[in-house]
């Protein structure tokens, strides 16, 4: 028979790769918990024109990227490709719009984008939402949040990236000499970038065109039409957190989703090849009304699990203590089971191995040595009928001792 295969760009996670979910999301939890934000979770599965109407008609993660198919119902819907757009209609659905909320979520999430080193089709986020904030000081805590994952997992060659796009008021004036300046070289831009233009004209400024990207280089800029307040919040960011994370001022990062309004940021890494950016974010004051919702100005970020795998050097040292716990036979079973429940309960920092099969001991040592355990607790006859445990180290000293029940508690739990 046929052998069924998983979906391109949907890699199963496995055996050594499983952990760095886990570990990540215990390091950034904490973080997230350090500035007093709350957990949300929401559906997978959202409504299609949820996506249409927050992404924007031009993303490209509406045009091109969705996962979008009907139910039995006839009813579009589509498996999120990010995930402030269903936090944001969460709050709106509730009733929530008019109270500030500081939130953070993990989990999920799908794009139909050509697999490559560090993209996928289906990936994880971890996100922050901060809901109900004008812009000031929450666009500093959201750098600063930033700032704290940059120096816990001690990112390599890692570099934020930080632009204004202004208000309404500003982006208006900009675009007007954008589409002046643009005039001349028309002629010139490909299908895509001709279609931001006549769509979106912001989102010329991140085109890959080589030759338009020189021609823009020479044309106006942002950072010339801020206000005093917007150009003094770039540099608030800048001295503040300049000292823990390197900021740059990129005048060309627009973001490729439409909702965004003020600030925005990108965080890059030279380690991650083409595929260079692993956290992004910004301001988007209208998104709730888009949606149907109340004024809610608000600021948030996404960061790529896969892609801060990738770069972290931070390495979780608990997940190297393993230990192996072993019997001799089976009728020693029933209470080798009820020592290791008592030892988990006492420390579950670590992993402890349990091998109560019926291979030889030698066999057991082998496998407990190649799982890269740090010491094999053994019940053989002996300790069996004298209610003891055998504690060998595999370190370079390789003691042996013999411990009462008590003894290796109190071991187990100073680990
Ligand atoms: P985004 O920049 O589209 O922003 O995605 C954030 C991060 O998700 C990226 O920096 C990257 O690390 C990861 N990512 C995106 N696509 C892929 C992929 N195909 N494979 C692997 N990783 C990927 C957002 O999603 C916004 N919702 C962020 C936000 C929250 N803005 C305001 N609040």
């Amino acid at each position: 028979m046929d052998k069924i295969s998983s979906i391109r760009g949907m890699p199963d996670v496995f055996e050594s790769d499983t952990n760095y979910l886990a570990e990540l999301n215990e390091v950034l939890s904490k973080i997230f918990l350090s500035h007093n934000l709350n957990e949300v979770n929401t559906p997978i599965l959202e409504q299609t024109e949820l996506f249409v109407r927050s992404t924007g008609v031009t993303s490209d993660i509406v045009n091109k990227e969705i996962y979008s198919f009907n139910d039995r119902n006839e009813q579009s819907l589509s498996l999120r490709p990010e995930g402030t757009a269903g936090v944001v209609r969460s709050i709106i659905q509730k009733k929530l719009d008019n109270a500030e909320h500081k939130l953070w979520y993990q989990g999920p999430m799908f794009r139909y984008e050509r697999p490559q080193k560090g993209r996928f089709r289906q990936f994880n986020q971890a996100g922050v939402e901060l809901l109900g904030f004008e812009e000031g000081s929450s666009d500093l805590e959201i750098i600063s949040i930033v700032c704290d994952i940059f120096i816990e997992l001690e990112l390599e060659d890692a570099v934020l990236r930080i632009n204004h796009l202004g208000d309404k008021d500003t982006k208006e004036k900009f675009l007007s000499e954008l589409l002046k300046y643009m005039k001349s070289y028309k002629g010139d831009l490909n299908d895509n970038d001709k279609e931001k233009l006549n769509k979106n004209p912001l989102r010329l400024l991140d085109s890959k065109d080589v030759d338009l990207k020189e021609f823009l280089d020479k044309g106006p800029k942002i950072i010339d039409f801020l206000s005093p307040e917007q150009i003094n919040l770039l540099d608030k960011i800048q001295s503040i957190f300049g000292k823990y994370v390197e900021i740059e001022l990129d005048s060309s990062l627009v973001r490729g989703l439409d909702y965004y309004t003020g600030l925005v940021f990108e965080a890059v890494s030279s380690n991650l090849g083409a595929q260079d950016s692993f956290l992004g974010g910004g301001r988007y004051d209208g998104l709730s009304t888009d949606l149907g919702g109340k004024e809610m100005p608000a600021i948030g970020f996404a960061i790529g699990l896969e892609r801060l795998n990738l770069i972290k050097k931070h390495k979780n040292i608990k997940s190297n203590k393993v230990i192996s716990f072993v019997t001799t036979s089976s009728k020693m079973n029933a209470l080798a089971f009820k020592i290791a429940q008592l030892l988990r309960s006492h420390n579950y920092d670590i992993r402890l191995e349990t091998n109560f099969t019926d291979a030889s001991l030698k066999a057991k040592l082998r496998k407990a040595s190649k799982l890269g355990a740090k010491f094999v607790f053994i019940m053989g006859e002996e300790e069996f009928e004298s209610d003891t445990i055998t504690v060998k180290s595999f370190d370079e000293d390789g003691y042996q001792v013999n411990m009462s029940f008590d003894e290796i508690l109190d071991f187990y739990k100073d680990i």
